[in-house]
């Protein structure tokens, strides 16, 4: 039990001292859109160094992981990592497609060589995404958007997370736009959570950028929705959670139900 607390300790800082991953890239019913085309992301050009060196030293200029889920930064990063990509581009997507989000533990893509790419295996999780409806999907802001949740991708009953699932793909999390849907613009809120520091609030590690979406076709169902920040809280299951001990068997991804037509 002592040997087995002081492992869990050993894992859980060697893990944490670095290795962050960033939504780069959508692609549209497997056609990629271009490299941070239709995104916001914050900068990662940081110089990285091998990572057993991560025990003393950090790589510069990474991008923070947000853990505090009552901050403005919850909603499409920003604040500690300020949004430096921007893009004009809306993304068009017919309701009803499929939709990926490419993940990378930098902004040079798919780096097969380092360990941590796309992220870190060690960052385990759930991985989430939500659409806002917006009247400008260029707009800057970000604040008082009302979010739906159209996917998500916990713990499976074989112990895989979706992490794992994002890892085995190379970056790439799938997923549908509802076909049910208003047309119109929209933000996506493609989010993973990484649960290894995660046994106390603050302690899970929130990676998320948004997409800017263009839906057409649709329907006209209107989804309930939540706000950012103000969907998650520190106290939720899934936010406040021992990732080692005892092996966790099923996990509550944090948040509303999905929506679905
Ligand atoms: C959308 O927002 C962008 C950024 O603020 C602005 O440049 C653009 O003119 C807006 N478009 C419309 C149609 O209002």
């Amino acid at each position: 039990m002592k040997t087995q607390a002081l492992a869990v300790t050993l894992v859980a800082f060697a893990s944490s001292a670095c290795a962050h991953t960033i939504f780069q890239q959508v692609y549209v019913n497997g056609k990629a859109q271009g490299q941070l085309v239709g995104l916001r992301a914050p900068d990662y050009d940081g110089v990285r160094i091998p990572s057993f060196l991560h025990w003393f030293f950090s790589d510069s200029n990474v991008i923070q992981p947000v853990t505090d889920v009552t901050s403005n930064d919850i909603i499409c990063n920003g604040g500690v990592n300020p949004i430096t990509h921007t893009s004009n581009t809306i993304i068009s997507v017919a309701a009803g497609s499929q939709i990926s989000g490419e993940w990378h533990h930098t902004l040079a893509g798919a780096v097969p060589s380092d360990p941590a790419d796309p992220v870190d295996p060690s960052h385990k999780g759930p991985v989430i995404a939500y659409l806002a409806k917006v009247t400008n999907a260029t707009q800057p802001t970000v604040t008082g958007l009302k979010w739906f949740k159209i996917f998500q991708d916990g713990l499976d009953s074989s112990g895989k997370w979706g992490v794992d699932r994002m890892i085995a793909n190379k970056g790439k999390v799938t997923f549908t736009i509802p076909s049910c849907i208003a047309p119109g613009q929209y933000l996506l809120r493609h989010e993973l959570i990484a649960l290894h520091g995660a046994a106390s609030y603050p302690g899970a590690q929130f990676y998320m950028e948004c997409a800017q979406l263009q839906i057409t076709g649709g329907g006209t169902k209107t989804p309930a929705t939540v706000s950012f920040p103000g969907a998650y809280h520190g106290t939720d299951p899934g936010i406040t959670f021992n990732l080692y001990y005892p092996v966790p068997t099923s996990y509550t991804v944090p948040g509303p139900a999905v929506f679905t037509c």
